[in-house]
């Protein structure tokens, strides 16, 4: 971590931001699309994490030209292992804010510990609701159906040691219509939430982070 404040605010520096993924990376898309946009103007990202090797989001990230490493759990060889390699990935990258996007690996207290108010996460439900262990991806939104709820959407948060339990940064409302399938619930959740709050998220947890 860089914990240079004073010198990062004189030279109007961004927060270097590290992306970790898992998957289609559509989160991680909308923070490259944001950046170039000048929706993220105090944060650069500098570097995507996928624990999934081949998974679509490195694609995304090296048609944007950031570098993009894949590090597994079981090239590693256990969780503490791919932690501690993860540290240093991020530590010499000089890494101010960690964002979870899409990344379905829960990170153990050691690891979060080290980033206090450094990682967020975007979850696609309204936390407290269907959140937690085993709640991730497209079985939140299976949940969400069979509750019945009429109204679902996403969550952007910090990260600590407890799963989804860090503290709430933005949270937005999307309705479910009848005959929504988890497909079709994701998809506006993601359009109508995610897209929307985590860019901005970045943003306002850099602009603090370079403050
Ligand atoms: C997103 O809906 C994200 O909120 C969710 O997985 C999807 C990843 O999509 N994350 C979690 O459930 C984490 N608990 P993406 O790879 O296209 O961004």
């Amino acid at each position: 971590m860089n914990n240079n404040r004073s010198d990062k605010s004189r030279s109007g520096r961004k927060a270097r931001v590290a992306v970790l993924v898992s998957g289609g990376g559509t989160n991680l898309q909308a923070i490259i699309d944001a950046e170039k946009s000048g929706i993220i103007k105090s944060g650069h990202v500098s570097l995507v994490v996928s624990n999934v090797a081949g998974a679509y989001a490195l694609s995304r990230a090296e048609k944007a030209g950031v570098p993009a490493v894949t590090l597994t759990r079981r090239e590693c060889g256990s969780q503490e292992a791919f932690e501690l390699r993860l540290m240093d990935l991020l530590d010499h990258e000089g890494i101010d804010l960690i964002v979870l996007a899409g990344f379905m690996s829960i990170l153990s207290a050691n690891f979060t510990s080290h980033y206090p108010r450094r990682i967020i996460n975007v979850h696609p439900a309204l936390i407290p609701s269907f959140c937690g262990k085993g709640f991730y991806g497209l079985h939140v939104h299976e949940a969400a159906l069979a509750k019945g709820v009429k109204v679902t959407g996403a969550t952007v948060h910090f990260v600590n040691e407890i799963p989804d339990g860090g503290e709430i940064i933005a949270q937005k409302a999307v309705r479910v219509y009848p005959g929504d399938t988890p497909e079709i619930l994701q998809q506006r959740v993601m359009r109508q939430a995610e897209w929307k709050l985590l860019p901005a998220a970045v943003e306002q947890v850099s602009r603090e982070i370079i403050g």
